[in-house]
């Protein structure tokens, strides 16, 4: 797998961590016992500043019109569909974030809600990786010359350059701690 797939399998393995921490947080919810709220808001931090703005923006940004440019067809293909995908990923967050609401008070149906809607999040993420790896990333491997791979890894290096090393840095990090904290 050539640089810039590979950097965005190795997001989707640290976007994994970070859902497996969600998934035992709500484990332990669900079983009464107590949760930061600082955990699950730095959780709902790192799906919105790394999984959606900076995962989600470099594929929609620079890897989708790398593929449009090599006649990959928008409209009821693959990108539309990926994309569709990432907009019902980033609608999730509102939700799980007024979801938080009555959680510190241990409120049954506090919840129940989040946990709901956690697990929508959880398995909508997964299936999305599943898909972008078996079929996007291939398909981009095969069809988009090595030149033009080389600059989209450019722009995936602007790009984090961009968001700053420190903070991709910093996300790293909470994924793999919160994982080791919460993961069942
Ligand atoms: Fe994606
Ligand atoms: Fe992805």
């Amino acid at each position: 797998m050539s640089a810039p797939f590979y950097v965005l399998k190795h997001e989707h393995r640290v976007i994994e961590r970070a859902l497996r921490a969600l998934e035992g947080i709500c484990f332990h919810l669900r079983a009464g016992q107590e949760v930061p709220l600082t955990d699950i808001l730095f959780l709902l931090d790192f799906i919105s500043g790394f999984a959606n703005g900076y995962h989600h923006f470099k594929e929609e940004k620079y890897l989708f019109p790398a593929l449009q440019r090599q006649g990959i067809i928008w409209e009821g293909g693959v990108l539309e569909a990926i994309e569709q995908e990432h907009k019902i990923e980033r609608d999730l967050v509102p939700r799980l974030l007024t979801a938080t609401k009555g959680l510190e008070e241990h409120e049954a149906a506090a919840i129940a809600r989040f946990t709901a809607v956690a697990s929508t999040y959880i398995s909508h993420m997964l299936g999305h990786m599943r898909h972008e790896d078996a079929t996007l990333f291939r398909l981009a491997e095969e069809m988009i010359p090595s030149a033009e791979q080389h600059k989209i890894y450019d722009e995936f290096k602007h790009a984090e350059h961009e968001v700053g090393l420190d903070t991709i840095r910093l996300y790293e990090d909470l994924a793999s701690r919160l994982e080791e904290k919460w993961a069942i």
